[in-house]
């Protein structure tokens, strides 16, 4: 099959991951395009037999230019199997409010786009001290003592689950 992985990325994280289900297709004998949506806007969608749309989460909302994407070939995506990957620090615990509150931010986010995804999964993401600025260092110091996580400050602290990635498309699409 051709496939499209469509991401948008602020940190670098969501890209990885982009990257990191490429591979998996590709060891599965599929053809794989990888795409940040900023750079989408030539492309034709008629050449896909499926999709995978990943965005971020920042402050509640997802990367405008991912809504943008799906907003714009919705009637399309709503024709093939897709996948949402929705990559946020709030999955990397367990807390029932912040499921829900992903749960909202996704339907909200497949809401306004009129996109409906095959399959929705939320996925661990990562603290990227060596990506963030003064304030966000200091926005991010504050999350994680809040939540009682040791990080490192000086680096990366990765969360995302590899493994249950690849389980999740080991029978997609
Ligand atoms: C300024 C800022 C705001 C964030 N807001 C949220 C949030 O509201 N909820 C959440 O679960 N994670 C939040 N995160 C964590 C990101 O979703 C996480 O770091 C993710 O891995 C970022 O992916 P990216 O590197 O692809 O942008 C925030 C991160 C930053 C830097």
């Amino acid at each position: 099959m051709n496939i499209l992985i469509c991401y948008a990325s602020t940190e670098g994280q969501t890209r990885k991951i982009a990257q990191f289900c490429a591979g998996q297709l590709i060891a599965k004998g599929h053809s794989v395009e990888v795409i940040s949506a900023g750079d989408a806007d030539e492309l034709d969608l008629g050449v896909f037999d499926a999709a995978i749309l990943a965005g971020s989460v920042h402050l509640g909302r997802i990367q405008s230019e991912l809504g943008d994407f799906a907003r714009t070939h919705a009637a399309v995506l709503n024709g093939m199997a897709t996948l949402y990957l929705q990559v946020s620090l709030a999955r990397a615990g367990e807390e029932e409010t912040d499921m829900a509150e992903l749960a909202a931010i996704a339907s909200r986010f497949c809401a306004d786009s009129g996109w409906t995804p095959g399959a929705i999964h939320q996925i661990a993401g990562a603290f990227r001290f060596t990506q963030y600025d003064f304030f966000k260092a200091w926005a991010m110091r504050w999350i994680a003592s809040r939540k009682g996580q040791e990080i490192d400050l000086q680096g990366d602290t990765e969360y995302t689950d590899w493994a249950e990635l690849a389980q999740i498309l080991s029978d997609w699409p």
